[in-house]
């Protein structure tokens, strides 16, 4: 496999392509972002923490019939990949308060929902990822309502999925984001899951262990991210 030219850049993220015109590298960098760019940070060691986090959720999800776009991990910071021509709808799962939720709704952070939801954001910087309603999807042609309705479905049984995976390391999924993509015909999961793109609480003692440590500087963000990669990966 030869990695070849840069196709994108992104806030955590870097894609290569290779000499298969089907693959694509995908380099988990250790910068850090919050608030649509404006915030910015390093998380020491994120990169290789990330990737083999998001190994370890892709390949659990794989095998509960979930199709993703990962192939393997290459090395520390790389993942091999299907080339998905992205569907530019983030779709966040949640089960807690918390966030962006919390402040629009008005609910305090921590209550736990009567259940689970799956929202539906532009992925677009320069409007700051608003959230958009179906109508507003449909009439961007961002997706079809066949499309929409697998990514929804699939979000749900993924928050099954990664929920109960977490509990069993005594973890608590309050939400997650996940981006889907187009691989020869077929709808694939995308992006990464880790501690940048989810919230996750320690079980026992209510402890952050996520990017909300960086976004609102509450510190100890490298070990807490180690942690995470502990106890999904076993030591790293
Ligand atoms: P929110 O509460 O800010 O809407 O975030 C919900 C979840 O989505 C949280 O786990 C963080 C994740 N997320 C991303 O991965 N990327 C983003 O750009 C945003 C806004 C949220």
């Amino acid at each position: 496999m030869e990695k070849r030219d840069k196709i994108y850049e992104g806030k955590a993220k870097i894609l290569y392509t290779t000499d298969d015109p089907d693959l694509v590298i995908q380099y988990f960098k250790d910068e850090a972002t919050a608030f649509d760019g404006k915030k910015k940070g390093i998380i020491e060691h994120k990169g290789v923490v990330n990737n083999r986090i998001s190994e370890r959720l892709f390949l659990m999800l794989g095998e509960n019939g979930i199709h993703t776009h990962f192939v393997k991990r290459l090395n520390d910071r790389e993942m091999l990949c299907k080339r998905l021509k992205i569907v530019q709808v983030e779709m966040i799962g949640r089960n807690v308060a918390a966030g962006s939720l919390a402040k629009r709704i008005g609910l305090d952070e921590g209550v736990t929902l009567p259940r689970p939801i799956v929202e539906t954001y532009y992925k677009s910087d320069p409007l700051g990822d608003p959230m958009l309603c179906d109508e507003h999807i449909f009439m961007l042609e961002l997706a079809t309502p066949a499309q929409l309705e697998q990514m929804r479905e699939t979000t749900r049984k993924i928050n099954r999925l990664l929920t109960d995976f977490f509990v069993e390391r005594r973890i608590r999924l309050v939400d997650f984001k996940v981006e889907y993509g187009m691989h020869k015909g077929e709808l694939l999961l995308g992006d990464e899951i880790c501690p940048d793109t989810c919230r996750l609480w320690d079980m026992d003692t209510s402890e952050k262990l996520d990017k909300d440590r960086f976004r609102r500087d509450l510190g100890k963000i490298e070990e807490s991210y180690a942690e995470v990669a502990r106890r999904v990966c076993g030591e790293i």
